[in-house]
């Protein structure tokens, strides 16, 4: 059974988060978490730590994770970063699911008004499929090619336009 959910840095389950990151994400570029803590001062304590957890015989292990900075240079916008899969368990639906979890609790309890995230150009397909929009250029980043996507908080009932308004 897959369980997702929020974590603190003082969890158990940190650094098992913290080392899906390295081997999905950090260590292709030549980072490990320490390099990468350096590299964005302040921000770790800052991110909102989400995480996918499959029960094992030795103890619940992270196999998927995703980072949320609530506040970012844009307003009512959040960012997600550090979105990775272990990958043994890609293509099973966990990043989507994480991504609704995030989203879930982004739009709801945080009032945020919109999620963007800097996409490896490889994953906008990923997140087109879940209703995510690319903005402006392709860029790059850590030499890998990458791709602004943006999604906004979807229209609650009350908020939409009643037909008769069209
Ligand atoms: C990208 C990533 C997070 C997706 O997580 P995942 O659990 O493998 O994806 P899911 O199984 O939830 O896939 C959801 C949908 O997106 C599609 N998808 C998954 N990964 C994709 C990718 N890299 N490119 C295009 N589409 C992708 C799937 O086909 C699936 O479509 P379906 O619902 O029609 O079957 C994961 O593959 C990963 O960690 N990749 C390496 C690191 C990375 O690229 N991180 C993102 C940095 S921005």
């Amino acid at each position: 059974m897959i369980t997702y959910k929020q974590i603190t840095r003082d969890d158990p389950l940190y650094p098992g988060e913290c080392r899906l990151r390295e081997r999905v994400l950090l260590e292709p570029i030549g980072y490990d978490i320490q390099k990468f803590i350096e590299a964005y001062p302040g921000f770790e304590e800052r991110f909102e730590h989400f995480v996918a957890t499959t029960s094992t015989p030795g103890g619940d292990r992270v196999i998927g994770c995703v980072l949320l900075l609530r506040e970012t240079d844009r307003p009512g916008f959040g960012k997600l970063m550090q979105m990775a899969v272990d990958p043994q368990r890609q293509g099973e639906g966990i990043g989507k699911r994480i991504v609704i979890e995030v989203e879930s609790k982004a739009f709801g309890e945080m009032g945020l008004e919109g999620l963007y995230c800097h996409a490896q150009t490889s994953a906008v397909s990923f997140y087109e499929q879940l209703g995510w929009q690319p903005e402006g250029e392709e860029f790059e980043e850590a030499a890998i090619p990458h791709q602004k996507m943006v999604i906004t908080r979807p229209p609650v009932a009350s908020e939409q336009v009643p037909v008769s308004d069209w």
